[in-house]
């Protein structure tokens, strides 16, 4: 606690800067902070795999990326094609589930989603049992195919980087056990935090099948939204638990909170949240795997900051002068015959028109945003 709120005042200072930029600048401030340097980690094991699959891998630069014509297999598509990664969204608020699969749920291999009944305590509840979370959430991975590797299950309000998850998980045997996720200890049980989501490999969901259809995702669970302390307390009776998540300087992948909430000091939420978690907490690797957002539009705002924003640092092939000058005026006049358009008689608002239609106001921006186009 005590770093965090020492870097919640430095923040302040410096100034508001709002976004995933804020969890890369606290994790390079914090070696100051005197952390642990170095532990045992997940983390560390995949460049030793990376190379043993006898991989090797060149930087371009997005010039070349996109406008040399060449085409190239990225890390990425090829995590995404040998790692299959089931994502289960647990769906309390509906108008979440057409933005995750527009933005960061296209990344996974498969997306379902689970509605749930709203209720809003948190309170023991005479209801229909068969309508509780766990329930749902039990039966729904219980009917799962066996064909992934991995099951991430999220709320509906998180986002999920599935890249830096893969890059976690690859180096991992998936027929073994694993439960990953931001550990916390209720009852004297070790579960994973559901609000920052967590994953199950196929050992473990094969572990999980085996004993529902032995107890049927029994519920003597009276707490209608505790589906992941039960998540937790089914798989510790089969000697699954969680493991230690953090990267090499300790910090955290898994966030079950708003990343803006770091500028809200003592904020009761995250207290805790961080009083409950079984390892100590630091925000945030450059790994990080999710995160919460407030509404539908920040889902897109990362999405666009995360997955789509190009940034031209160097490189010329995008940027190569015409082989014979074009003049001034010349250049507007072949846009528009480009285009298909008549620039004798153009009127300025024609023009305007033109342009809107060509680079996007904000507006029609946001909405091709919204139906991925
Ligand atoms: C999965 O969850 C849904 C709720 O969205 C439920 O109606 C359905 O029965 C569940 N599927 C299975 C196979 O249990
Ligand atoms: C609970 O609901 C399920 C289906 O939603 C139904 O089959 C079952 O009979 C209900 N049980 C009770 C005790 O009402
Ligand atoms: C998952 O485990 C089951 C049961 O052990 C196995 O049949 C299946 O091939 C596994 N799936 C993957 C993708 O490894
Ligand atoms: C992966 O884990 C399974 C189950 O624990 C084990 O049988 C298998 O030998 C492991 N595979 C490798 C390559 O370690
Ligand atoms: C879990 O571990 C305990 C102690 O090591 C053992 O007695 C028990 O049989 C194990 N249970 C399962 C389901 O493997
Ligand atoms: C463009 O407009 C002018 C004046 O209206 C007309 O004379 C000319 O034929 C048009 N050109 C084309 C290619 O349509």
């Amino acid at each position: 606690m005590f770093h965090i709120r020492l870097k919640v005042a430095l923040l302040f200072i410096v100034g508001f800067v709002i976004g995933f930029l804020i969890a890369l600048f606290l994790s390079v401030i914090q070696p100051k902070n005197k952390l642990p340097t170095h532990h045992a980690s997940l983390h560390d094991l995949y460049e030793p795999w990376f190379v043993k699959q006898n991989l090797r891998r060149y930087r371009k630069t997005f010039d070349t990326l996109r406008y040399s014509g060449q085409t190239f297999l990225t890390e990425s598509t090829y995590l995404y094609n040998k790692i299959e990664i089931a994502c289960l969204v647990l769906v309390r608020r509906i108008k979440y589930v057409k933005a995750a699969q527009m933005t960061w749920g296209t990344q996974c291999n498969h997306l379902e989603f689970i509605n749930l009944k709203p209720t809003k305590n948190k309170l023991p509840s005479k209801k229909n049992i068969t309508n509780s979370a766990w329930y749902l959430l039990c039966k729904n991975l219980s009917n799962l195919p066996d064909t992934f590797h991995w099951v991430l299950v999220l709320n509906e309000n998180t986002f999920a980087l599935l890249e830096n998850l893969r890059y976690l998980v690859a180096p991992l045997n998936s027929s073994a056990q694993y439960y990953l996720g931001h550990s916390m200890v209720f009852w004297g049980i070790r579960y994973n935090s559901g609000q920052a989501g967590y994953l199950i490999s196929n050992g473990t969901l094969s572990a999980l099948k085996r004993k529902v259809k032995e107890d049927s995702c029994s519920s003597d669970s009276v707490f209608w939204n505790l589906e992941d302390y039960y998540l937790g307390r089914a798989l510790s009776t089969l000697n699954i638990t969680t493991s230690d998540t953090r990267d090499k300087r300790g910090l955290a992948v898994f966030h079950g909170f708003n990343l803006q909430k770091l500028f809200s000091p003592g904020s009761i939420e995250l207290s805790n949240y961080f009083k409950h978690s079984t390892y100590p907490t630091l925000c945030c690797s450059t790994r990080s795997v999710t995160f919460q957002v407030q509404g539908t539009s920040s889902m897109y705002t990362y999405s666009y900051l995360l997955n789509q924003l190009q940034i031209f640092a160097s490189g010329s092939y995008g940027n190569r002068m015409a082989t014979t000058p074009v003049p001034e005026y010349e250049v507007w006049k072949t846009l528009l015959r480009e285009h298909g358009r008549n620039y004798t008689n153009i009127s300025p608002e024609e023009y305007y028109e033109f342009w809107v239609d060509l680079v996007s106001d904000p507006n029609s921006f946001s909405s091709k945003l919204k139906s991925g186009n």
